[in-house]
């Protein structure tokens, strides 16, 4: 026998409308859920009540849009006239490295706070953002120095990718939450209910584990990327080929094929700042996590590799020379450009005298808004290769994939790609006789 529960739609708020917030509130209101999304960026609240998108997400825009005109989505910065609508509260808000690079929770503790002088009555306080072991105790007190009446604070990490945050959102792989509250526990398996329909559980936990898993989750991928610069490293000392011991290693279940990309370090709004907090959290439990301080090490060390590749090639002095660089962004598919490899090459090329042009498809006015005119900006990808000695690839975007390398011969006849990512095929590139300078690759001209 067939057994059906029909839940109802939920009233939800969402304190923080960046990445996190928009994509929350906005997938929620696909489900039929009534949503809230606050900030306190007047200017962003303005734009996205007007319709207009504030960051670049693949597929986020079309429901965006179908839930502003359902009006199941809208858009404030008035707190208090929402807050006791509804039954479930979400904080998305930053946690940004403090100067120990410890997670600065001065937003979401500011919040907590405002919210115990605001409730009137029994509410879910989710909290979204990626705190530190023992922050929801914290935000219960913060609340709880104004407000003496019912609710519950919730761990709800989440573990949506940028570029791919829709699909990770609407189908996750797994939703943890960390609650001991049965009542809690109960709202938040019926707000789930939708996304978790193919299976994939709901992982239910006390706040603590909740709280840590995040930072373990993202702590050990940001291991598999440092494991595999190491590895590229090897490769290249020893003649070895790591696209072939990645997939060597990668086709063995217990590995698995994601994550094992060697590159120019990993970079982002989530790794660098998620193992620094890690490591400082463990540090004040007089825990030296020495794993993950190798990993920050190794990072911080592979994301100017290709510098010094560059630098090698012009035997130390790049003084005049003029780059192209494809890809400004994070990774590809987003507009993020938080702690991306691309700005650490760019500073330590300026620092050395030669002078850039970028393309990137989507994050350019960000780069533009930080660095101005410290580099140039090209319309498309080809014509950032005008009068370039080198292109740098920084951000594997697929449109430069399969580039037309007749266009870019016109425009580029100097033939030397230093390539952060490993787009192309040595062998190809050096058939078409490009001198391909790429990471822990046989054949690809090691420099250093
Ligand atoms: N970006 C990601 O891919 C990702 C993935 C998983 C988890 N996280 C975590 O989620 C949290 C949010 O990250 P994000 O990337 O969305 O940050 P973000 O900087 O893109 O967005 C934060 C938003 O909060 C707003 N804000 C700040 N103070 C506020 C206040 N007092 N009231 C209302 N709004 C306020 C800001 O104006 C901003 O719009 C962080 O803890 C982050 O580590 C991020």
């Amino acid at each position: 026998m067939c057994s059906f529960e029909l839940f109802q739609f939920m009233n939800l708020v969402i304190i923080g409308t960046g990445y996190v917030g928009l994509v929350t509130g906005t997938c929620f209101s696909e489900t039929g859920n009534m949503v809230v999304c606050v900030d306190i960026d007047k200017a962003k609240v303005a734009k996205l009540s007007a319709g207009q998108i504030t960051i670049y997400e693949p597929g986020l825009e079309k429901i965006f849009l179908r839930n502003l005109k359902e009006e199941r989505l809208c858009f404030t910065s008035d707190l208090a006239s929402v807050v006791n609508e509804a039954e479930v509260i979400f904080l998305a808000l930053p946690t940004p490295p403090g100067a120990d690079g410890a997670a600065d929770l001065k937003y979401v503790l500011g919040v907590a706070e405002e919210l115990g002088k605001l409730l009137k009555g029994y509410k879910v306080i989710v909290n979204k953002s990626t705190v530190p072991v023992g922050t929801a105790d914290k935000v219960r007190e913060a609340i709880a120095k104004n407000y003496k009446g019912e609710f519950d604070v919730v761990s709800n990490p989440e573990f949506l990718c940028e570029g791919v945050a829709v699909e990770d959102f609407m189908k996750p792989d797994r939703v943890v939450i960390g609650t001991t509250s049965e009542r809690a526990k109960k709202l938040m398996s019926e707000l789930y209910a939708p996304y978790v329909r193919q299976g994939n559980p709901i992982i239910f936990m006390d706040e603590r584990s909740s709280e840590l898993t995040k930072y373990a989750a993202n702590s050990f991928l940001a291991m598999k990327i440092s494991f595999m610069n190491e590895i590229a490293q090897l490769c290249e000392k020893m003649g070895a080929d790591v696209d072939m011991v990645r997939r060597g290693i990668g086709s063995d279940d217990r590995i698995g094929k994601r994550f094992l990309f060697s590159g120019i370090g990993y970079g982002g709004s989530c790794f660098p700042k998620d193992v620094q907090a890690l490591v400082r959290s463990a540090d004040e439990v007089q825990y030296d996590f020495k794993i993950l301080k190798a990993v920050e090490k190794v990072n911080a060390a592979q994301k100017l590799h290709l510098v010094e590749k560059i630098k090698a090639y012009y035997n130390g002095n790049i003084s005049g020379k003029h780059f192209a660089l494809w890809g400004l962004a994070f990774k590809p598919n987003t507009d993020d450009i938080r702690e991306a490899p691309a700005l650490s090459i760019i500073t330590a090329l300026i620092a050395e005298g030669a002078t850039i042009t970028a393309y990137d498809p989507e994050a350019m006015q960000h780069v533009k808004e930080s660095l101005g005119d410290a580099i140039c900006y090209a319309p498309s990808h080809y014509e950032a290769l005008e009068g370039a000695n080198a292109l740098i690839i920084a951000t594997e975007w697929s449109e430069f994939r399969t580039p037309d390398f007749q266009r870019i011969e016109k425009h580029f006849p100097s033939k030397l790609i230093f390539d952060g990512r490993n787009l192309f095929e040595v062998a190809k590139m050096q058939s078409m006789g490009y001198l391909y300078i790429s990471i822990g690759r046989l054949n690809s001209c090691n420099l250093i």
